[in-house]
């Protein structure tokens, strides 16, 4: 077992996070005993950040004691494990849009004290912009099936993130057309955040996810 980045273990082919709240799992992941700290896997076929770690994420930006805006929250699956590398000192802000899935979300929520749901559309940033100081935020991550995705970002960007901040952008590709090539989608959404970012890594989320990709991006000083 190796920590790749601080609170990320990785074994074999698994990876695993140090678990925030000893003794509960989210979503069914097995639970282990490391060296008298416990872990959760983390399944890359669940997790679109797990995906990009596996596939060469060349730095983590989420870190201990990260302010992170998570858009996307769903049931909180990717945000729990976002929630044990940030730790007791690091706070996660998770939104989405969907009563529904809010409902599961909220019990995550209830056993993880570093994670504030929002219930809210990630287009009007003006909504909740009350419910935390702007430019507080160091990473801005996003996993939202809209046709709009980029256009969130930077709006969200420039609510929340500070300059020099981190941003990851999880593309899916279908959501913004069914017909045009996939490439071509993940160039031009990704050229859109070139106004405000500096991309420094894109990854192809194959095999764990069909026409995604994650831009890896700096927010411009
Ligand atoms: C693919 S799921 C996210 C999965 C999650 N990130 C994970 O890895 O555990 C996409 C989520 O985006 C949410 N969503 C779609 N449009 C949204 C919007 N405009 N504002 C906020 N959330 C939105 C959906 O309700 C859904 O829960």
């Amino acid at each position: 077992m190796e920590e790749i980045f601080p609170n990320v273990f990785s074994e074999r082919k698994e990876l695993f996070t140090k678990n925030l709240v000893p003794g509960t799992s989210v979503y069914g992941e097995k639970l282990l005993d490391h060296e008298g700290i416990e872990l959760r896997q983390w399944d890359q076929y669940r997790s679109k950040l797990a995906a990009a770690i596996k596939n060469g994420l060349s730095e983590l930006p989420i870190k201990p004691g990260s302010v992170v805006l998570y858009l996307g929250a769903a049931e909180g699956t990717t945000i729990s494990h976002v929630s044990d590398i940030v730790g007791g000192k690091g706070i996660v802000i998770g939104v989405d849009i969907s009563e529904r899935v809010m409902r599961k979300f909220i019990m995550v929520c209830e056993q993880r004290k570093n994670i504030v749901p929002i219930l809210a559309d990630a287009n009007r940033p003006w909504t909740y912009r009350d419910y935390f100081a702007g430019g507080q935020i160091s990473v801005l991550y996003q996993d939202v099936s809209q046709k709009n995705q980029a256009q969130i970002f930077l709006k969200n960007s420039e609510y929340f993130l500070k300059k020099g901040g981190y941003g990851m952008l999880a593309i899916k590709a279908k959501s913004i057309s069914q017909e045009k090539p996939v490439n071509d989608i993940f160039e031009s959404e990704t050229a859109k955040l070139n106004e405000q970012f500096n991309v420094l890594q894109k990854i192809n989320l194959k095999p764990f996810e069909k026409d995604h990709e994650m831009v890896f991006c700096r927010k411009k000083e």
